[in-house]
């Protein structure tokens, strides 16, 4: 059975099935949810520039600018039941029936008889169709515009004419979200909006500090509206049953105080079989300041310029080719790479989904999901420069702003700010530093940078430190900070000192807290000379020798960057015998015999050992250090990955450690606080999983690799949806571990360095194909079973077609480049201006 929806297109019906709530659509590159209930909200991401919204299936969430917390302009109540209340609702009521639905299932879960929520790249389309009326909503945000379209198409399926009423529209936040849902003494007595050509503005604190506004408008002349919410949903009634809706009958309420709300009713008469489109739109505009209002003396909003949009915008047929506009943006930037490989899941991921999950990543690191508040973390300094792993080559140059904008918190001492706030750019006092890796993802970001544009330039931008004017030195320098601020804080093994922690945020040696509600990472009451950290030991290893390709190549900053030379040579010759002599440390005192270790407390005790009774292996020391490469000659990195295998391996996933703390130890801080099998406390944490997966490609073990990339990969854990619940197109930060009686279950879906990390893992070291200084390289640790696989690369200006052939078991690669061979695995960057080069792997 079909039906017709928005512009024509079909809704497809798919029955109810047990484990799955929906399925890929590859082709749209959309997931078709068919079930409303899905075990926990499954949501998506409108907007990618500025103005950001997040939509569940039922049509759940809430709308902001730039900043979550501080540009907030719809309300959502936090840890509801249900979870997603507070959304982009759309009411419809039969008028003769004197019945009304929400056609998104939520709020009022009616039993539909068709539903269907398509989230696609960077709009959903949420429909349903019940007595004969069909309902299908899309919703998106136009590139370079901010505000969010709803376009609403209504069918009537039925045999005779129908007379409908539509209330469409929002509950605004009075703009400070963590205000918002605090300060009631205050915020119950400053609401205010404006109505003007039955257009809703929402102007609360606009008449003192604020220079921004909202508006709710619709395409169809409204029968009436209401900006007042208790007026709307009547006392004692809920968001399932407003008394306005009910009645089929605008209250006209003018909100002054109390909640404001933007609601419009519109009336439809439809004929049998007739569609009627309506076009909502929901907007943020400022004003320059001397130019808020109209007339200037006036307390009246200046709606100059909220008005030319809204016009444009009411149009259906602006709004089709905005939403056009928006399906070529994602096409250009998912041809960068795709690939065809015998597994539908990669293929899937790499070309869709991974990648659209690492540009929400970049977009928000972790302030807004629905298990990232908005309200509270900023961007994390550690957080975004991993994202750019599976960010920079879609859009370089929003890459190149984050990595100097990152850089401009970082401190003189090389340290830096765990975390800014993205609408100052100012590191963030509350949070502090001192978790000592964070210096080191700094280079790993750059050296990524460096590697996919070839734009040496950025290495000489002048950034200050801490933001402070007049300390600028080039980015170059704030490298080199990173690297020495290791050197500064050696142990007495002489390997790093963890500070307050290092990328596992809960393993907090100097923190010792008691006291019930402290911060695990920023109470330290112990000064730190004692913990060391062997996991900073491989990052350093690994951005040490980052840096040395980096400075040898050709960033000798007395020569500008431009060329090789004897100093640099020389330079990085300096970098990498401190990598080695780290290597040897970790050789010396990191290395328990099967496995490596992960520090030492501040009773300069072992953590991650043998010796231990609990916690006795760690998974970030064998998976970074074997992806760093040490212990690649000698074989204790094989034998890392095996105990790994041994040990931590799971069908889920790989396990954070073994065995998981049964209690709360004083001294390690907040890894034992967690349940066992949950979060960093033997959780299978996700995002260093691929550093496993990435060890197993150095030692050569493409089947190990691809197993466990399988293993987390959401896609294949679709046909589980019950166990798993998130979502099935994207990754959680954590899946429930083997002691928790839920393994399996993942939870903190989207906001994760889990999504840069698998989609570098999979595409540049199982796929092999990896950016260099030097050209692009091919270098697959696949499967042995896998005949082979194709791929298409853009890479500085030229686009690969890639043909990558078994011919043996091996990992050895044979190229050829347009028909010629090419020596080792390389691809040298075309001097001639060719723009497609055409590339044949033979692996053997
Ligand atoms: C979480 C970590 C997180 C940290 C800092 C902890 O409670 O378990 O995953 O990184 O808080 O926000
Ligand atoms: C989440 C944080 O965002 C990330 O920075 C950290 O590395 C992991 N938790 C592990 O603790």
């Amino acid at each position: 059975m079909q039906a017709r929806g928005l512009a024509g297109a079909p809704i497809s019906v798919r029955r109810e099935q047990r484990m799955k709530f929906g399925y890929f659509d590859d082709q749209k590159r959309e997931y078709v949810i068919t079930q409303p209930d899905t075990p926990l909200p499954w949501i998506n991401y409108l907007g990618c520039e500025a103005y950001f919204g997040i939509i569940s299936n039922t049509a759940g969430g809430y709308s902001f600018y730039r900043d979550a917390r501080l540009r907030r302009l719809t309300r959502y109540r936090y840890n509801n039941a249900p979870f997603d209340l507070g959304g982009r609702y759309i009411y419809v009521r039969d008028n003769d029936a004197k019945e009304f639905w929400s056609p998104s299932w939520q709020p009022t879960r009616h039993q539909l008889e068709k539903y269907e929520c398509r989230h696609g790249m960077g709009y959903s389309i949420i429909g349903s169709e019940y007595k004969g009326i069909e309902a299908r909503t899309r919703y998106f945000v136009p590139l370079g515009e901010n505000l969010e379209i709803w376009q609403l198409a209504v069918t009537n399926h039925r045999h005779h004419a129908t007379s409908l009423s539509i209330f469409g529209g929002v509950e605004f936040c009075l703009w400070d979200a963590q205000d918002d849902s605090t300060n009631f003494q205050r915020n119950f007595s400053i609401g205010q909006v404006e109505v003007e050509d039955e257009v809703i503005y929402h102007k609360t604190e606009y008449r003192e500090r604020r220079d921004h506004f909202a508006y709710f408008a619709s395409s169809v002349k409204p029968a009436g509206l209401d900006t007042q919410r208790d007026k709307f949903l009547g006392p004692y009634r809920g968001w399932d049953n407003p008394a306005v809706v009910d009645r089929g009958q605008s209250e006209n309420s003018i909100a002054y105080g109390w909640a404001p709300i933007g609601y419009q009713h519109i009336k439809l008469n439809l004929k049998p079989g007739e569609s009627q489109q309506i076009v909502f739109l929901l907007g943020y505009q400022e004003n320059p300041k001397d130019q808020k209002f109209d007339p200037p003396n006036s307390q009246t909003i200046n709606k100059k310029g909220a008005k030319a949009t809204i016009a444009k915008y009411l149009s259906p047929t602006n709004a089709d080719a905005a939403f056009a506009k928006l399906a070529q943006y994602w096409d250009g930037v998912l041809s960068i790479l795709e690939v065809d490989t015998p597994d539908e899941h990669t293929n899937r991921m790499v070309n869709i989904w991974n990648a659209y999950q690492c540009m929400a990543t970049f977009n928000m690191s972790r302030s807004a999901s629905f298990y990232e508040s908005g309200i509270g973390r900023g961007l994390g300094f550690r957080d975004s420069n991993q994202d750019l792993l599976g960010f920079v080559h879609m859009v370089p140059s929003r890459a190149r702003e984050r990595i100097l904008d990152l850089a401009a918190t970082q401190l003189p001492t090389g340290g830096a700010y765990h975390q800014y706030q993205p609408l100052t750019k100012r590191g963030n006092n509350d949070v502090g530093s001192n978790f000592n890796d964070d210096p080191h993802w700094l280079i790993l970001g750059v050296a990524a940078y460096l590697k996919e544009t070839g734009d040496w330039s950025i290495l000489n931008e002048p950034v200050p430190y801490d933001n402070q004017t007049g300390s600028e030195t080039p980015l170059y320098e704030h490298l080199q900070r990173s690297f020495q601020y290791t050197l500064d804080r050696l142990g007495p093994h002489g390997l790093p000192l963890i500070g307050r922690a290092d990328w596992n945020d809960c393993l907090n040696l100097n923190c010792f807290s008691d006291t019930p509600g402290q911060s695990f990472q920023t109470t330290t009451n112990k000064e730190g000379k004692v913990a060391e950290s062997i996991f900073i030991a491989g990052l350093f290893c690994l951005a040490g020798r980052e840096l040395a390709d980096i400075t040898v190549q050709k960033a000798c900053p007395s020569h500008g960057g431009s060329g090789k030379c004897a100093e640099g040579e020389a330079e990085g010759k300096k970098y990498l015998a401190e990598v080695a002599k780290m290597e040897d440390t970790i050789r010396k005192h990191g290395w328990d015999g099967e496995w490596f270790l992960r520090a030492y407390d501040d009773f300069g005790n072992k953590v991650g050992s043998k010796e231990c009774e609990e916690g006795k292996i760690f998974i970030e020391t064998q998976g970074f250090c074997t992806l760093a490469g040490v212990g690649l000659n000698d074989g204790i990195a094989a034998k890392a990955l095996e105990s790994t295998k041994k040990h931590l391996a799971t069908k889920h996933g790989i396990v954070l450690q073994q065995p998981a703390y049964s209690k709360y130890y004083l001294h390690l801080g907040e890894i034992s606080s967690y349940p066992p099998g949950y979060k960093e406390n033997a959780g299978i944490f996700c995002h260093n999983n691929p550093w496993v997966i990435i060890g197993e490609t150095r030692v050569g073990n493409g089947d190990q690799a691809f197993d466990y990339y399988s293993r987390i990969n959401p896609s294949a854990r679709e046909e589980i949806s019950d166990l798993h619940r998130c979502e099935p197109y994207v990754y959680a930060q954590m899946i429930a571990g083997k002691d928790a009686p839920t393994h399996g279950e993942a939870k903190n879906s989207w906001l994760t360095g889990t999504a840069a990390w698998n989609y570098f893992a999979i595409t540049q070291w199982i796929l092999g194909i990896r950016t260099s200084y030097d050209g692009l390289q091919i270098a697959p640790v696949v499967p042995k079973n896998w005949k082979g696989f194709k791929a298409t690369r853009k890479f500085r200006g030229v686009t690969y077609n890639i043909e990558v052939q078994r011919s043996g078991s091996g990992n050895h690669v044979a190229l050829t480049v347009d028909g010629t061979a090419v020596k080792g695995d390389v691809i040298p960057l075309p001097t001639d201006g060719r723009k497609q080069v055409a590339v044949k792997a033979v692996l053997g």
